[in-house]
């Protein structure tokens, strides 16, 4: 398939999930894009940029010459882009201009990427979680303000048609008064077994790769994707899947943050080279509710499935009953009057991957057009993120915080505040 008829069939399938009218080329204006951290969730976002015909990729970036190469040659298939390769992002953003950058490389480099960006000029789409750490996502939401930069979070599902309606039902009150949500995601899993250390591949710049975190031995459970449970690098399943969830209930309730966080949770079940806990608890007191998070990455959890496929979500706890936003599923809802019908919506989610990237980069656009915030602009994704990384913390440091969260200060602890921030490596300096 060539560049234009790439487009055209994308367009058409973009127009038939939203069902809304196709956009006619000459209102379009051409944004030179360039992606950072070209792995797989990068590319995904990069493929829904070139669909929506309004990007140029004019450069590529990853520290991973393999990825690179992968990443450049799907992007001539798609197109007849011939973007320029880096390794190093500050070299692509003196060099390059771009007016649009992705971030998605793993967490740890999100900030300084995202900041360096937005400096030199771009409007910035960057992955959850927005950071490491919570100072992080501080400088970030002053570098989008004081830059006045377009910064949107890759929270997808603030776009998802099911999350949408689901939200409606949820805030007109069709589940009554609700007091408690519960924040799940179980996966099947083992043990697994350790894996050793390896010399790093010639076509990687692992220092690179390790950049402001400690520089660990290569090991190739890291790179690509298993940094994920690795909290030299990331949070583990609540800094990943977590913030996707919290997001949400951050988007259900008037309140901005909770006040009190708890979190326990440990390696019961693992065995291999990764330090994240294999399960967890977080609880989450608001002023009007209590929530709740919980993962496990054993036993699967067959009992509780809401999709053949899936054991995740967030139920919503109301007097008028219960409330379950899902992915695959959709969303249903189950009265607790059990004479009235449970009510349901499926999802309409995009191949590949079943996500919405598509519907967030459309408003992305929109909103660098249009000069105004994003829907899922820093700001939100600075909050759903320190909702997940104050889980964290928490866990870490083995006891409850209080949190104020217009000061973003942990109360009375200056131990736990100290791991609101982190010491960077080398060269690399903490953003403020
Ligand atoms: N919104 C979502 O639903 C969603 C889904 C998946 C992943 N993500 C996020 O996307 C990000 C990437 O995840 P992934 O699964 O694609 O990981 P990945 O390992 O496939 O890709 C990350 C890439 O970044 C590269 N990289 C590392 N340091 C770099 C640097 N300094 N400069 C340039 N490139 C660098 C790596 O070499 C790798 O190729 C993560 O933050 C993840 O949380 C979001």
């Amino acid at each position: 398939m060539n560049r234009s008829d790439f487009l055209k069939t994308s367009a058409l399938a973009g127009a038939a999930v939203v069902g809304r009218p196709l956009i006619t080329f000459a209102q379009k204006s051409t944004f030179r894009t360039a992606l950072i951290g070209s792995g797989w969730w990068g590319m995904n976002i990069l493929r829904c940029a070139m669909q929506a015909g309004e990007s140029k990729v004019v450069a590529l970036c990853d520290v991973d010459g393999r990825q690179l190469t992968k990443t450049a040659e799907e992007v001539g298939k798609l197109s007849s882009d011939r973007p320029k390769l880096y390794r190093d992002y500050r070299e692509l953003l003196s060099r390059e201009k771009p007016e649009i950058v992705i971030v998605a490389t793993p967490d740890h480099w999100h900030p300084l990427i995202a900041i360096e960006a937005m400096r030199q000029g771009a409007h910035v789409y960057v992955e959850k979680p927005i950071g490491h750490t919570v100072n992080e996502g501080r400088a970030m939401v002053k570098t989008a303000r004081d830059t006045g930069r377009v910064c949107q979070v890759g929270t997808h599902r603030r776009v998802s048609p099911h999350n949408v309606s689901g939200m409606e039902f949820l805030k007109s009150g069709k589940a009554g008064k609700i007091g408690m949500v519960r924040a799940f995601v179980h996966y099947a899993g083992g043990p697994g077994q350790r894996v050793p250390d390896e010399e790093v591949p010639k076509e990687l710049d692992w220092n690179f790769y390790c950049g402001p975190a400690p520089l660990v031995p290569y090991n190739r459970t890291i790179h690509p994707r298993g940094f994920r449970n690795y909290l030299n690098f990331a949070n583990g399943t609540l800094g990943d899947w977590g913030i996707h969830w919290l997001d949400q209930i951050l988007w259900w309730t008037e309140e901005k943050y909770p006040k009190k966080v708890f979190s326990t949770g440990g390696r019961a079940i693992k065995q291999d080279n990764t330090d994240a806990p294999d399960h967890q608890v977080a609880a989450f007191e608001f002023e009007d509710f209590t929530a709740v998070w919980e993962h496990r990455q054993f036993a699967g959890n067959n009992a509780e499935k809401t999709h053949p496929r899936q054991a995740v979500g967030a139920y919503f706890y109301g007097t008028e009953g219960t409330f379950h936003m899902g992915w695959l599923d959709g969303w249903t809802f189950y009265p607790a009057d059990a004479n009235k019908p449970v009510i349901h919506q499926d999802a309409k989610l995009d191949k590949p991957d079943d996500q919405n990237i598509a519907l967030l980069w459309t408003d992305f656009l929109d909103a660098i057009k249009s000069k105004r915030r994003p829907v899922c602009d820093i700001e939100i994704g600075h909050r759903s993120t320190n909702a997940a990384l104050l889980g964290m913390l928490s866990y870490k440091l083995g006891r409850s915080i209080a949190w104020d969260g217009e000061k973003e200060q942990i109360l009375n602890d200056p131990e736990a505040s100290k791991l609101l921030s982190r010491d960077y490596r080398g060269e690399w300096q903490y953003p403020v």
